[in-house]
Formats: structure tokens, C-alpha cells, sequence
């Protein structure tokens, strides 16, 4: 590296791994098909309003916003899901318009949109003061923010916990997704840019034949523990068999009657 070169960016580094991990989530959505009906809801999202996405995936939310009507852009980091949402809106006969968007990073000027959501999306964002102030740069004053994110004490929380544990660590600075699950977090972070917050719990299940198909769903469909997989397997059997078991044993506990069954936090906000 030359005198002159800019140092690297440890957070573009840590993006490009989490990209890659979340390219093959497309599976996945078959399970977050119905909360984003329910995010789409209690965003009270209406025919005509501009609506931003974050963290899009497959379109779920973006797609149900905009069968409703609503006038939708749909972002996220990971290209090879836009491409699916695009394939997902021309089956659904909607218009939404796809970009390729790090929300940290927002394509956007400022006060656009009337509405911004995103359903377990932003939360995955390695800064969210850099994420959340990004999403209310582009809401319009008086505009709706609402997501829908996972608790630190249920089994996708405590899966992404586990999954930290065994992971290299993240570049200093980068805050844990699941801190977003807590509504006494979510209400530090809006702060006083954000007026009349309200939080909702809903339900969302999975369907599996046993713990262990979680795991192997999981490994192959969830970005970072799919990339903590592929390394522990190259360098380390003992810990990645160390992990599978901590991973079955927590599954176990959420699994009752082929499915796990799991809480998550919705907020909800007007920017000031
Ligand atoms: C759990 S998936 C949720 C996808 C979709 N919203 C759904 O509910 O099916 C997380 C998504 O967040 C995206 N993501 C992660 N970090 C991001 C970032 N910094 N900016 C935008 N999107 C990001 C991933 O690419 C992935 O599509």
C-alpha cells in the first residue's frame, strides 16, 4: 500500500462477507412471506403513498406494499435477491422499482418518501446510529418508519448470538443485530427525532420435520451463519461440531409439533 492509499474500510470488508452470506436467503422467505403482510399493516401503508423498503430480500414487504397500491422502491445489499424480487414483482403484476442500496449509504435525497420500512432487514446493518439516521434523512417530516426486528430472547436472536460466538469478531464499532429487538433500544436510537413510538409482537413459525432441519435449512439459507459454516469447515471440525450441537440443543427448545414457533418485535414511529 502506498503512503497516499486510504486505509481499508473494515465495515466494506464486513459488508461484502454479509453480502455473499445473503445471497442464497431466497428459500427463506417462504417464512417471512407472512409477517410482511403484517409489517405492510401496522405501517398502515396506503394506495399512493411513496414507500422505501430497506433490506428488501426477496420483495415481501415491498411486493405486498405495492399490490396495495402503494408507489414503491425496494433497496437492499445483496443483488442476486433483487433479482428475485424483480422475477416476484412481474409475477405479481406490480410495478416496483429495484436499487441496489446499503442503508448506511442511501441513494436518496433528502424527505422523499412518506413511508420507510423494513422487516429483519436494517437490523443487519453493522452501525445502525449511521443506519436508523439514514432512514429518517429520507422520510419525509411526518412520514412513518416502522420494522420488524428479532429479540435477543428468542431462538433467532439467541441463534445470532450463538453464531457472534463462534465467529471472527466484527470490526470494532459494529453492534449486535439483535440489540434492534429491544423496544428500550429502538427508543434510544429514534430519540426525540421520532414522535408517538408504538411497538406490536407477532408470531412467526416454521415449518420443519426436526431441530436438526433447522440447522440444515439454516446453514445453507441465513447469511451469517451459512459464511461461519464454510469457514469452521475448512479449518476447524472439532468447533463446527461443537456449534451444530449447541445449535440443535437451542432449536429443541422453540420445536413443538413440526414447527418452531418464535416472537418478534414490530416499532413504529412518525419522524418529528
Ligand atoms: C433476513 S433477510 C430479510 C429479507 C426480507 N426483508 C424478508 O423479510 O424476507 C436480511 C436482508 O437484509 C439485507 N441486508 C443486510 N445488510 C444490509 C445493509 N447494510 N443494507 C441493506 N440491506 C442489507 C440482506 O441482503 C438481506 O436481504
Amino acid at each position: 500500500m502506498s503512503p497516499l492509499s486510504p486505509a481499508p474500510d473494515p465495515f466494506a470488508a464486513f459488508k461484502a462477507v454479509q453480502r455473499e452470506g445473503w445471497s442464497h436467503f431466497g428459500p427463506r422467505a417462504i417464512f417471512t412471506t407472512p409477517p410482511a403482510a403484517r409489517l405492510v399493516r401496522f405501517a398502515r401503508i396506503t394506495a399512493g403513498q411513496r414507500v422505501l423498503d430497506v433490506g428488501s430480500g426477496t420483495g415481501v414487504t415491498a411486493i405486498t406494499a405495492a399490490r396495495l397500491g402503494a408507489n414503491v422502491m425496494g433497496t437492499d445489499l445483496t443483488p442476486e435477491l433483487l433479482a428475485q424480487a424483480a422475477e416476484n414483482s412481474r409475477v405479481s403484476h406490480v410495478d416496483v422499482e429495484w436499487r441496489v442500496a446499503d442503508v448506511e449509504a442511501l441513494p436518496f435525497g433528502d424527505a422523499q418518501f412518506d413511508v420507510v420500512i423494513s422487516q429483519f432487514g436494517h437490523m443487519f446493518a453493522p452501525r445502525p446510529d449511521v443506519a436508523v439516521t439514514e432512514m429518517l434523512r429520507v422520510l419525509k417530516p411526518g412520514g412513518t418508519i416502522a420494522f420488524s426486528t428479532w429479540p435477543p430472547d428468542h431462538f433467532t436472536g439467541r441463534m445470532f448470538a450463538l453464531t457472534a460466538r463462534y465467529a471472527p469478531p466484527p470490526p470494532p464499532g459494529a453492534m449486535s443485530p439483535v440489540l434492534w429487538g429491544e423496544p428500550g433500544v429502538v427508543r434510544e436510537r429514534l430519540g426525540d427525532r421520532v414522535r408517538d413510538l408504538v411497538f406490536e409482537r407477532d408470531m412467526m413459525n416454521i415449518n420443519t420435520l426436526s431441530p436438526q432441519h433447522v440447522r440444515h435449512f439454516t446453514e445453507h439459507t441465513a447469511g451469517p451463519v451459512r459464511k461461519l459454516v464454510e469457514s469452521l469447515s475448512g479449518s476447524d471440525s472439532g468447533k463446527l461440531e461443537q456449534f451444530r450441537a449447541e445449535f440443535d440443543a437451542l432449536a429443541a427448545e422453540y420445536f413443538e409439533m413440526n414447527q418452531m414457533r418464535q416472537s418478534y418485535l414490530m416499532s413504529r414511529a412518525v419522524k418529528a
